[in-house]
């Protein structure tokens, strides 16, 4: 089985790539066009792994896509390409649109066409899985129950609205045409090799560098927390067992408001690798302006993807915190290439 990844090199697709190449059989293509969100760093494990192939190309360039279906023959598509930054959204939302709505409509008609010409019994077999998520159903209120996957779609932000609209194109191709696709929609993920201007990575770097820990607003924001490897292991379940032009919702019933996040940061900070001067990491955080329409609460139901295919997270959020923090304490190089832009001008070097 060959697959095709496509945004390999972010933080979700590359987890992927390294959890299925350790965990499975076959062909890994990745494929990415290396955003500043793009991180060869994350593959760079794989350098002398005769089971994977890195292609440096854009979902949206047709040409490519489809010469690379016909070369490689993958049995499935696990689209993570994504511009994924809110506060990018905001502040810039051209490259949402054309990614994550254009983009994806161009990744999907030309697997259709490449998926026409299969045989019966590969038809069958391939599937196209589209990575998604739970800002789609908007804010919930301070007691409202968790998204399923009957929730209306009610997107707040640009990034929240161009992932909706991806969503409605991928059902639209299985509704018309038949594609057999399958859409997950998952809460925040953490972990290793998440680029930091995400609230975990921004914040444990932040810490050790003595810097201030921005929390918008009042810092009583909910999140529902998953351990990214978690996340993995839900979508090859939906890859593998799911039923074609379902939607499932995935989660870690871990609800958690931004402040307790960074205080427990701080806490296995301060055991892990204190402070000089003793005093708790705490002593950072600062508040700052809030995000422009920022969502309040979400919180996912995962009762679907639980009862039919049978699916829990490993992970607790204190296991996986703890994880994660030790990843980002030993990955020095790994931080000083991503904030300093050096794997920036490589790539640069080498593709351009
Ligand atoms: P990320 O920003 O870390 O990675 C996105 C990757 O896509 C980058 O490597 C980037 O270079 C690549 N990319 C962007 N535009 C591309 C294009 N036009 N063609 C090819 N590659 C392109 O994002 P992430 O956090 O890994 O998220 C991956 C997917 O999972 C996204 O679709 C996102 O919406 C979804 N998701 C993320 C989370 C989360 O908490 N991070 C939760 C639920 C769903
Ligand atoms: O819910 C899934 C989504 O989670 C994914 O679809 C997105 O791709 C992913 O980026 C993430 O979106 P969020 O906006 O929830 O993640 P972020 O890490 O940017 O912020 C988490 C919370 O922390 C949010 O309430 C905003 C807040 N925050 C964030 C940053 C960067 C702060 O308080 N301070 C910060 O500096």
């Amino acid at each position: 089985m060959t697959i095709l990844v496509t945004g390999a090199a972010g933080f979700i697709g590359s987890n992927f790539v390294l959890n299925w190449l350790d965990k499975e059989d076959g062909d890994v293509i990745s494929l990415d066009n290396l955003t500043y969100a793009g991180n060869l760093d994350n593959l760079s494990s794989l350098l002398k792994n005769s089971r994977h192939y890195f292609i440096k190309g854009d979902i949206g360039d047709s040409e490519l896509i489809f010469s690379t279906l016909k070369k490689y023959n993958p049995t499935a598509i696990i689209n993570f390409a994504a511009e994924s930054h809110v506060d990018r959204s905001i502040s810039a939302p051209d490259t949402f649109i054309e990614t994550n709505i254009l983009g994806t409509y161009k990744l999907l008609q030309n697997t259709l066409l490449y998926w026409e010409a299969l045989t019966k019994k590969q038809k069958q077999d391939f599937r196209f899985v589209h990575i998604s998520t739970d800002e789609v159903y908007g804010s919930l209120g301070k007691d409202a129950s968790p998204f399923t996957e009957e929730d209306r779609y009610i997107p707040n932000s640009p990034y929240s609205a161009s992932k909706a609209a991806s969503d409605h194109l991928v059902r639209a191709w299985y509704q018309t045409y038949k594609l057999p696709v399958i859409t997950t929609n998952c809460s925040n993920n953490y972990g290793s090799f998440q680029f930091p201007e995400k609230l975990i990575p921004l914040c444990i770097i932040n810490a050790i560098n003595n810097k201030s820990l921005p929390l918008y607003g009042d810092g009583t924001q909910i999140r529902d927390w998953l351990y990214v490897d978690d996340h993995c292991d839900a979508i090859k379940t939906a890859l593998r067992d799911g039923v074609i032009g379902e939607t499932y919702n995935i989660g870690g019933n871990t609800e958690k408001t931004n402040i307790q996040v960074v205080q427990l940061i701080c806490k296995f900070l301060d055991n892990l690798k204190p402070r000089l001067d003793k005093i708790s990491y705490e002593q950072q955080i600062s508040f700052v302006k809030d995000r422009q329409g920022h969502d309040r609460r979400y919180a996912i139901d995962a009762t679907k993807i639980q009862k039919e295919l049978g699916w829990q997270p490993k992970e607790t959020f204190e296991s996986g915190m703890e994880k994660t923090i030790k990843w980002y304490l030993d990955h020095d190089e790994w931080i000083k290439n991503i904030t300093s832009g050096d794997y920036k001008r490589w790539i640069d070097k080498h593709y351009l």
